[in-house]
């Protein structure tokens, strides 16, 4: 697709206005994005049209929003290169965060993070009763490789989480390289790709990464709909934060058994919507094509694509 901003701007129904009779130069994109019209209208069609609670009932109607919603997954999956029941549904990169502090996190445990982090992921870490220690930024203002590597040579952090792309600074780190820095120690690595995802191809497999964080409204998407990747081998382990409907094979006065991976870290009714939503904008991303995407904003705005990155 040839790379046309005016074109591309024509697709954003927000950004037509002429609000105080002046173009509106939309300048917020990492605090959140404007929604393309095919966004809107897939998540407007799936109200007017398919609603149902999908995994809910055994009726045609359910079986045809459950349809859409696991073709959401598989659609989500493809776009980071996991396997579909690696996907979790959450509301946002936040909330994602939040489950992996609680599911692999535990009280007194070491846990890395870097002087770089959001603070969605700070504050999870401190609820969970995690041992905080921070990895150093170098000249470049990215994660320093060799404190990170002395910092986990000491054997003893239970997991590394960090931030792909600085909402901050602008610069990408080498995720590939810590993710198989932690792995080699003995430690779990968990990636707050919140402002990655929405700029570059980000790929799990490639990473190595044993969880990864995002939220749709920074790509396009809806709000309250964010991503949890987990690493199949250990998805089957993890006891879920939360449960209830949904989420369970079979439920008992005394004791239940658990769903397998996505569905029993995903209870109660989900924001099914969201996640066609988030379909439709990974859609309109690629269309757009990650090399536009990584020309315009290297060339343009402060964020650094690596050159793989946009390829
Ligand atoms: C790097 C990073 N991580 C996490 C978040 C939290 O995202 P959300 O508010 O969508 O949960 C943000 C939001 O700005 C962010 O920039």
């Amino acid at each position: 697709m040839a790379f046309d901003v005016e074109a591309l701007r024509e697709d954003f129904p927000y950004l037509k206005q002429k609000k105080t009779g002046k173009t509106i130069a939309y300048l917020d994109n990492a605090a959140t994005t404007q929604k393309p019209l095919t966004v809107i209208e897939v998540i407007s069609d799936y109200y007017s049209q398919a609603n149902a609670n999908p995994h809910r009932g055994g009726n045609a109607l359910v079986a045809e929003a459950t349809e859409k919603y696991e073709n959401a997954r598989k659609r989500v999956a493809k776009f980071i290169g996991a396997r579909q029941d690696e996907i979790i549904f959450t509301k946002n990169a936040t909330e994602s965060l939040n489950l992996v502090a609680r599911m692999a996190g535990k009280p007194g445990e070491r846990v890395l993070l870097s002087q770089m982090e959001h603070h969605s992921n700070i504050v999870p870490w401190q609820l969970a009763g995690a041992r905080l220690e921070f990895v150093e930024l170098d000249e470049e203002m990215k994660i320093d490789l060799q404190d990170a590597k002395e910092k986990l040579a000491k054997g003893q952090s239970h997991v590394f989480s960090f931030a792909h792309a600085s909402n901050v600074l602008g610069c990408v780190n080498d995720a590939q390289k810590l993710c198989r820095m932690a792995r080699d120690e003995g430690a779990l690595s968990c990636v707050d790709a919140a402002q990655s995802v929405p700029h570059m191809k980000v790929d799990v497999a490639e990473i190595g990464c044993d969880f990864l964080a995002f939220s749709g409204h920074k790509m396009l998407g809806p709000d309250g709909l964010g991503v949890l990747y987990i690493r199949r081998e250990i998805a089957q382990a993890l006891a879920p934060v939360f449960g209830g409907g949904g989420a369970i094979e079979k439920v008992g006065w005394k004791k239940s058994s658990l769903a397998k991976p996505p569905h029993k870290f995903e209870p109660g009714t989900q924001n099914s919507a969201g996640a066609i939503g988030l379909s439709a904008a990974m859609d309109y991303l690629e269309k757009v094509g990650w090399k536009n995407i990584g020309k315009h904003s290297g060339e343009d705005c402060f964020f650094q694509c690596g050159e793989s990155a946009c390829a």
